[in-house]
């Protein structure tokens, strides 16, 4: 399809022009799309392909209210994106171990050499670590087939269309040697100069701004809408690989620059060393340069150079034998303590927070500190013993602050010869800021010792408490409410729209009017209030243990919440022990400490929490709003149990998600890729490159209705 369009710049397009313009790579690039997924032979180059995806990002960023529903720029092949797709890892994505001191690293070196019975170091490479967020880029043919983000290290997210707006990743490997498959690891990042005209542009627009250059390379990464990805200025250095059909060098340092070949960025710090000293001077002039790189850092990763030397170290549970991350010691400044304020948390906890001169630590601005709790600030460690020699901190005080990473930073020294004449130790209260109930240490029946944490015994009454727990209710891990924030739910609390988490869901009814207040909100429009209350609805149905996490239960996290919604099956049987349990019947309290995970402590919080009537009384109205969905059990008597699945081409009777969730509740894994661990590949129309490779790996396949026929649902 040709336009008289097609060939004029971006910039010199109309609106008019600019839509049709749309319209056609809308069109061309589904078809190329369909042509090449579809197994037939494309019709253009790969090049001119990426160019007109380029092109049509172009022509968005340029006129972003003429985004089509259609774009190319939303879509995942031919899957619609209103979240990200998950993809299973070919192979896990690891962390790395951490060395905080030159002896550990010499440690390291010599625990390698043990290890592989060498007489000598094997030689190491050492290069900076990024500080920004990894993410595997999969290419079939030379051709980028995927990307996805670490995840929890076995599934990340599908971020391909984003990720194909990073110019520094290539669409189509260049140069020699390129194996079949293969999987590029890196690290995305923004540049702190990138970083800091964001925030301006954003705090000029009156939006939020971004805490640090990796937060805002995460955000921005993680875009549903391309289109504000592209707009980003995003980097990658390639550094690593994962799964790769051969591997077509034998060291580290060979493999990365052959990276380098196929047209990926590389770090130009790294270097190879067979000698400690030389490999610690490394290290410490990258670290004093580190102000003047362009991007932030945080260490410097070491890896033993040889591949074969590699293999027979192998992995840890979680991270590889032959590579370690010597990072950077935490920063550290002294400033004004100006003031001490009392947070009170989801469970009544009262920890001090610091309140500082403005200061700037290892290039971020810090204002505030923990403080951990009173002993802490009295100058008393958790075991009783003195810390600081004892000495305590003041307001007005000149602190040391402390920030490591991402930690919360904290005060860690007072300089006493700076200290003001007037000042007086810190009286931490004894009664709830918040609410006025008293605040006290427990003791601990079975230490006999006082617990270091004072507490405010307000309960239900209390309204920092209640706002801490609506801010648990939607986080990510339980109700995952989009759009319901920590600052909307203590604005929406001080307007008595919400008080308990039920409320959230009867928010609608009342639609009318809240959607006045609403939308008199600054910031919030018709739009936002519509789809706030479409995430709410979409959380009726919700899965048991999120639920059981989501009450914010004291000792219930969410690993806990699993294992209760695994052993009780249902809500009803979950609300039925519960009831036992608070009416104090033995029963019920050994069934409950029978389970796998379950003690006795949170058995208590459990027994607490429902022998409070008003408790039960928000617990019963929740349960008026939502439908807690039945735990999935492992079914083992199924023909996939066990069995490694892979989904590809499109789904016409259930959706990737679906298809998923059903596999795994029938005991199967779901694979993103097909290798020769591959038992079963299920392929609809459109499926293209794993469909050959199950073919060429022999590998067993059938279409959508041989899946429903033989897991017995045809
Ligand atoms: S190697 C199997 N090299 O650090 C090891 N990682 O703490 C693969 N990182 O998840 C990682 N710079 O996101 C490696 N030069 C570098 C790195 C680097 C940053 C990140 C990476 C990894 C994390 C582990």
């Amino acid at each position: 399809m040709t336009s008289e369009y097609a060939d004029i710049p971006v910039e010199e397009l109309t609106e008019e022009s600019a839509a049709v313009e749309l319209e056609r790579l809308a069109r061309e690039i589904l078809r190329h799309d369909k042509l090449y997924h579809g197994g037939d032979s494309p019709e253009i180059s790969d090049a001119a392909y990426d160019a007109l995806r380029r092109r049509n990002l172009a022509v968005e960023q340029a006129f972003p209210h003429l985004v089509r529903e259609d774009s190319p720029s939303r879509r995942v092949g031919f899957v619609a994106l209103d979240k990200f797709e998950k993809i299973t890892h070919a192979m896990p994505m690891l962390s790395l171990a951490n060395a905080f001191s030159d002896e550990d690293v010499a440690d390291f070196w010599d625990s390698v050499t043990r290890f592989l019975k060498l007489d000598g170091r094997p030689a190491l490479t050492a290069e900076p670590k990024i500080d920004g967020l990894s993410l595997s880029l999969r290419y079939e043919n030379g051709r980028l087939a995927s990307a996805a983000t670490r995840g929890d290290g076995v599934v990340g997210e599908n971020v391909t269309t984003n990720a194909r707006t990073i110019s520094d990743i290539p669409n189509v490997l260049a140069g020699n040697d390129i194996p079949q498959v293969v999987e590029v690891r890196g690290e995305v990042y923004m540049t702190k100069q990138a970083f800091q005209a964001l925030n301006a542009k954003l705090e000029a627009e009156g939006k939020p701004a971004y805490v640090n250059p990796r937060n805002t390379a995460a955000g921005s990464l993680r875009q549903l809408d391309s289109a504000v990805t592209a707009q980003r200025p995003l980097r990658f250095f390639a550094y690593a690989w994962g799964e790769m059909s051969s591997v077509p060098r034998s060291t580290q340092m060979e493999m990365v620059a052959l990276l380098g070949q196929w047209g990926f960025k590389t770090n130009p710090l790294m270097k190879r060393f067979t000698g400690l000293a030389e490999l610690l001077e490394h290290y410490h002039a990258i670290e004093e340069g580190r102000a003047e790189l362009a991007y932030d850092i945080d260490g410097v990763v070491y890896k033993v150079d040889d591949l074969g030397l590699q293999a027979r170290l192998g992995m840890r549970s979680n991270s590889p034998r032959w590579a370690i991350a010597h990072k950077f010691p935490a920063e550290k400044a002294w400033t004004l303590l100006k003031d001490i304020e009392i947070q009170i948390g989801r469970t009544g906890a009262l920890t001090p927070v610091a309140r500082l001169e403005p200061v700037t630590v290892g290039g971020v601005v810090v204002t505030n500190a923990t403080m951990h709790n009173e002993d802490y600030i009295k100058g008393i460690g958790n075991d009783g013993q003195p810390i600081r020699g004892g000495k305590d901190l003041r307001i007005g005080d000149t602190v040391m602050v402390q920030r490591a990473g991402d930690v919360i930073p904290q005060i860690l020294d007072a300089d006493l010869e700076k200290r003001p004449e007037d000042s007086r130790p810190f009286e931490f209260p004894t009664v709830c800021p918040a609410c006025g109930s008293h605040a006290v240490r427990e003791v601990n029946v079975q230490t006999g010792k006082q617990d270091s944490v004072r507490r405010c015994t307000g309960g239900l009454i209390c309204p920092a408490q209640a706002v801490e727990r609506l801010k648990h209710f939607v986080s990510r891990n339980a109700f995952d409410i989009e759009g319901l924030g920590d600052k909307q739910v203590e604005a929406f609390y001080a307007e008595g729209m919400i008080r308990t988490a039920a409320d959230i869901f009867r928010l609608r009814e009342e639609d009318e009017k809240s959607l006045k207040r609403l939308k008199d909100r600054e910031g919030w429009g018709e739009t936002s209030a519509k789809n706030l209350f479409e995430a709410i609805e979409v959380r009726r149905d919700i899965a048991l243990y999120r639920f059981i996490f989501g009450l914010g239960i004291r000792h219930v996290g969410e690993q806990t919440a699993k294992d209760l919604a695994r052993a009780y099956g249902d809500i009803d049987a979950f609300s039925a022990a519960m009831k036992k349990l608070a009416a104090g019947e033995e029963e019920a309290q050994e069934e409950l400490i029978a389970i796998d995970g379950i003690g006795g402590t949170v058995a208590f919080a459990l027994k607490e929490f429902f022998a409070e009537p008003r408790n039960v009384a928000v617990y019963d109205a929740l349960l008026e709003e939502v439908r807690p969905q039945p735990a999935e059990q492992a079914a083992s008597d199924s023909p996939v149990a066990g069995k490694t699945i892979v989904f590809t081409g499109s789904l016409e009777r259930m959706t990737r998600d679906e298809a998923k969730a059903m596999a795994e509740r029938l005991g199967a894994k779901v694979s993103g890729s097909v290798s020769s661990k591959t038992d079963l590949v299920v392929a609809g129309p459109g499926a293209g490159s794993k469909l050959k490779k199950a073919a060429d790996l022999g590998v067993e396949t059938t279409d959508e209705d041989g899946w429903f026929e033989l897991v017995g649902q045809a």
